[in-house]
């Protein structure tokens, strides 16, 4: 992921009417050949070392992004913000609730840091509509919301074990950790907080082979299933709420979908498709979904035409452009246009902790998120 971030930025030409600027100055991994690619790459940087206290103690690095195994999230991102860094963070941002809540006890201690954690998906413009849709409040009373994401990256059972396959250095939380904020962000963005949950938690591949012949425990959970009982904060209504999290989804590449059922409209949007936004608006006295094209319509203008196809780098580009503008306005655009709150990420440690605990009684476990 620092790699996508070293790409966003050296096309940031791409953006037009931006007034801020990445430079990457400093670059910090303990693998030197990963170092190495920002050397040839990055023609602004000055330094380079395995030792990330020492971009901690640059004067002239003003923020940081840090992409690291979720084990080093708490003691990384305190450092940061501790130094008095920006940062932008990855999911989980922190490896369990008890780490999460540190790294936002030491916020509340730097008041001035702009902290956010990373998640593009809601940058596709098809899901900029969407968010519109939702913001206008055009769906009415909710009935159901159901977002997902879903890989098939673990469906190779051959596949050597990674860090993203150890409790240890992913957390307990397994593919929650790891896809679960790029599903929560638009429904929390929106209002929409788990109350309960009851959490079907699969570990479909116990052990994998170990890079060196071979076979040792893959202990996390490959799959997640959330149904929740979720509330509108702005009108206290109840719905049910279905988050579900894949590293095994047979069929499916990187697919992150999000569908809204309301008392006077439809939305849904997936990855599968991201030119379209499809709707469904009662008011006209027909049931009939409609595809709406979306083309290249982001909200921060490119030098790319309307008529064009947006992607995956196209969304990470974008998402860094909020988290700048966000950084030197105090604000985002709009509600939708801003990366994920360290806040969020709260709600997130609650309902998958929650959802921990759902697994191992059976039973439906309270959400510790005010509705
Ligand atoms: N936003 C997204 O779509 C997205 C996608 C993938 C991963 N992620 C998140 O990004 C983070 C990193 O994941 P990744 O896939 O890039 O992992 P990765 O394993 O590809 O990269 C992690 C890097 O951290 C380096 N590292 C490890 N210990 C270090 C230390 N002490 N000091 C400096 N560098 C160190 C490693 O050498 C490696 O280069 C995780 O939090 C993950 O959940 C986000």
């Amino acid at each position: 992921m620092g790699r996508e971030f070293g790409s966003a930025s050296a096309r940031w030409c791409h953006l037009t009417g931006m007034d801020v600027k990445p430079v990457i100055t400093a670059v910090s991994d303990i693998n030197p050949k990963a170092m190495e690619w920002f050397q040839s790459h990055m023609p602004a940087l000055q330094q380079a070392s395995p030792d990330y206290s020492d971009v901690l103690a640059n004067p002239m690095v003003e923020a940081v992004y840090i992409a690291v195994p979720h084990n080093l999230h708490e003691r990384m991102y305190r450092d940061a913000i501790s130094a008095g860094k920006h940062l932008m963070g990855e999911k989980p941002f922190g490896i369990d609730k008890p780490a999460n809540a540190r790294i936002l006890a030491c916020m509340r201690d730097h008041p001035d840091v702009v902290a956010r954690c990373c998640s593009e998906f809601p940058f596709f413009p098809a899901m900029q509509q969407f968010c519109g849709m939702i913001e206008s409040g055009v769906f009415g009373r909710i009935i159901e919301v159901n977002a997902g994401f879903l890989h098939s990256s673990d469906l190779n059972t051959e596949k050597p074990i990674n860090w993203k396959r150890r409790v240890e250095t992913n957390g307990e939380y397994g593919v929650m950790g790891d896809l679960g904020m790029h599903v929560c962000h638009v429904p929390f963005r929106a209002g929409w907080f788990p109350r309960n949950v009851r959490a079907v938690l699969s570990n479909i591949v116990a052990e994998r082979p170990d890079g060196q012949g071979g076979r040792i425990p893959c202990d996390t959970w490959d799959n997640a299933t959330l149904l929740c009982e979720a509330a509108d904060s702005q009108t206290g209504d109840t719905f049910p709420m279905t988050l579900k999290m894949q590293r095994i989804a047979p069929g499916e590449m990187n697919t992150w979908h999000l569908e809204v059922k309301g008392m006077k409209a439809c939305a849904r949007f997936t990855t599968r498709n991201p030119q379209v936004l499809e709707t469904l608006d009662y008011q006209a006295g027909k049931q009939d979904w409609k595809q709406v094209m979306t083309g290249y319509t982001p909200v921060f203008s490119t030098i790319t035409g309307p008529i064009f196809e947006f992607g995956f780098p196209d969304g990470i580009l974008q998402m860094w452009a909020a988290y700048l503008h966000e950084l030197v306005h105090g604000a985002a655009i709009r509600k939708f246009t801003g990366t994920v709150t360290p806040a969020e990420s709260a709600m997130s440690h609650e309902l998958f902790t929650s959802a921990l605990e759902s697994q191992r009684t059976g039973a439906t476990v309270p959400v510790g998120v005010a509705a």
